[in-house]
């Protein structure tokens, strides 16, 4: 038996080469050696989007195309709607008589995505309990590993910390005490340099067509230091020098360095080669891709085929959650 990992991703919309190289590749990776439950978190989209709630249905089935394209393997991976496993609330809500409200206000991003997050109104009951919401999805499945970036880990220590009180005042071991799995994952900055985000627009999105590549890695900022030609280049700094190493072989990618802080290349040349490499780099992808998102409807039966597996796996612990809080009626 593979050990079991559990992780989500929120459809708020589209997404970009962030998303691709530090989540979607690792997801794929990990199906190799892990039972893998992966799943659209639309409920915890909700706690940031409930006043823009059109985003989520069709950012939901964009997600699950991409990832389908990325190489999850519907069959061999629980690929699912959160929202579509009701056992995901259920035990929400059962976990909230338990969840000190002290805890709740002290997870780091509670206050920092409120301050971050401007013109959104994230003083909600809802928004406080993410954290809760996010070990409901964790334990309902006995994850022992999530794979998560950095700014998660704290989200696993108080679902650590759920499980264990849970454990003490009910009496009864139920539930595995998950972990992050963090994986280097390379920093993908975006088209002006800042971290690749939507809401930066420096973002270039896996649904981007070839033109549209063309156009925005055209737009990106190189080292600003290198004024003329002749000036030796700081390829740490550079955008262009970043996206090569995604795109470009390792030997290329040792040349350029070189001859960029010897002043060998012209920004100009380095760029295009960049651009041509990152255009046929994305060709098999978006030809998988287009496939995925020709098909709507067959994306939908995957994902709830895929719900329907989870929920039979939540299940499991439900029952034993229900027993344990006093909700055993005898009559299942
Ligand atoms: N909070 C995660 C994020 O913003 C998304 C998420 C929701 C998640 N539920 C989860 C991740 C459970 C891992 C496990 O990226
Ligand atoms: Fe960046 Fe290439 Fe210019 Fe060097 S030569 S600064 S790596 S674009």
């Amino acid at each position: 038996m593979k050990p079991r990992v559990v992780s989500g991703i929120r459809p708020t919309g589209k997404l970009h080469w962030g998303h691709y190289f530090g989540v979607m590749q690792n997801w794929v990776a990990l199906q190799k050696d892990y039972d893998c439950f992966y799943f659209v978190a639309d409920w915890h989209a909700l706690t940031s989007e409930y006043a823009n709630v059109g985003v989520i249905a069709p950012s939901a089935a964009e997600v699950l195309s991409d990832l389908f394209a990325a190489g999850l393997d519907p069959k061999g991976s629980t690929v699912f709607i959160q929202s579509h496993v009701m056992e995901h609330a259920e035990l929400h809500l059962l976990l909230s008589m338990i969840a000190p409200l002290g805890w709740l206000e002290r997870v780091p991003s509670y206050k920092d995505m409120q301050q971050q997050l401007v013109g959104k109104d994230l003083s909600t009951y809802g928004f406080l309990g993410y954290p809760l919401l996010q070990t409901a999805d964790v334990i309902l499945y006995n994850a022992a590993k999530v794979p998560v970036g950095e700014d998660q880990v704290a989200h696993l220590e108080f679902a650590r910390e759920i499980v264990r009180r849970f454990h003490f005042i009910m009496k009864t071991e139920v539930f595995t005490e998950p972990l992050p799995l963090l994986t280097k994952t390379p920093k993908i900055p975006g088209l002006d340099g800042r971290k690749m985000s939507k809401s930066f627009g420096n973002a270039v999105y896996l649904a981007d067509d070839e033109k549209t590549i063309r156009e925005k890695m055209m737009q990106a900022v190189t080292d600003p230091a290198r004024k003329f030609r002749t000036d030796p280049g700081h390829p740490e700094v550079c955008n262009i020098f970043a996206y090569h190493k995604l795109f470009t072989s390792k030997e290329k990618v040792l040349e350029i360095e070189r001859d960029c802080r010897a002043a060998k290349i012209g920004c100009v040349d380095c760029k295009k080669l960049c651009i041509a490499n990152a255009v046929e780099y994305w060709k098999p992808f978006q030809a998988e891709r287009a496939k995925w998102v020709s098909k709507p409807a067959m994306v939908m039966e995957l994902a709830e085929a895929g719900s329907k597996k989870a929920a039979a796996e939540a299940e499991k612990n439900m029952v034993k959650v229900r027993k344990a809080m006093g909700l055993d009626y005898g009559t299942d």
